[in-house]
């Protein structure tokens, strides 16, 4: 609060909604994961990255070098592709610049954002749905891994757009990753699955939240290729 005694007043100071933000963000989880603690641009797998998609990483460094003006602005970005290609290193390496800077993250996994959700439904307190959706919006960021996850509930996707709904209005951030190869029957796990289709998104969390997903993050940053995790132990002996 601003005293200004001349005029016998207070006024709550500019900073009032992001120190509200950030405190209320506090119960949320922020925790990024041990694997990825210590994403760096010169750390692997980034340098990795870099060579197979120079434009995503490009457009991540160009993010984080200007991580306080791309929060203030309202820009998110998303990540789509086969699994294994690195779209969970580009998308912490945001967390972790934003957390750097001072900023309030959120960061959830789909499935477990959609159950938090789900949790509260049925709880005494009837506040506890509205308030964990109050938080979701108004963190200065929000990291969601995973978001194509299996057509969740009628309920749970009206909740879902409330967050998505209420983080478009306030020109609030979202970065995510989302795994769309594949026609959800496996086939995802072939290295010539065919390239992703953004719009199939709609499907699993319905044209309004995808529609607002696309103007807040623009199009997707695309990695496709063969699963690096496979790679990984297809050097060992045992598998050749
Ligand atoms: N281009 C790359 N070169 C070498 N290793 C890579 C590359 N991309 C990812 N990796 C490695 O592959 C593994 C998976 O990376 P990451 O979790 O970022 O992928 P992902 O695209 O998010 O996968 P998923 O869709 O399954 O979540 C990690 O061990 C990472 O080091
Ligand atoms: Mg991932």
């Amino acid at each position: 609060m601003i005293v200004d005694l001349e005029a016998n007043t207070t006024y709550r100071c500019r900073c009032w909604p992001e120190r509200v933000a950030r405190r209320r963000a506090r119960q949320l989880s922020r925790e990024i994961p041990a694997r990825f603690q210590n994403v760096g641009f010169e750390r692997e797998p980034i340098p990795s990255i870099a060579r197979t998609a120079p434009d995503a990483v490009r457009a991540v460094r160009r993010y984080c070098d200007r991580v306080d003006e791309m929060l203030a602005q309202g820009e998110g970005m998303w990540f789509l592709g086969s699994p294994g290609t690195g779209k969970s290193h580009l998308a912490y390496l945001i967390s972790q610049h934003a957390l750097a800077a001072g900023r309030s993250v959120a960061i959830y996994t789909g499935p477990r954002l959609l159950d938090e959700i789900r949790r509260t439904y049925g709880e005494e307190d009837s506040n506890s749905t509205l308030d964990l959706i109050d938080r979701l919006t108004s963190v200065e960021l929000l990291h969601i891994e995973d978001l194509a996850v299996a057509r969740p509930t009628e309920w749970v996707l009206e909740q879902l757009y409330n967050i998505i709904n209420g983080r478009y209005e306030n020109e609030r951030s979202i970065v995510f990753t989302c795994d769309l190869t594949g026609d959800g029957t496996g086939e995802e796990e072939r290295e010539d699955a065919s390239p992703p289709r953004p719009d199939r998104l709609a499907r699993h969390i319905t044209q309004r939240n995808f529609s607002r997903l696309v103007e807040m993050c623009g199009d997707p940053h695309i990695l496709m290729g063969s699963d690096n995790r496979r790679a990984q132990y297809r050097a060992h002996a045992w598998e050749s």
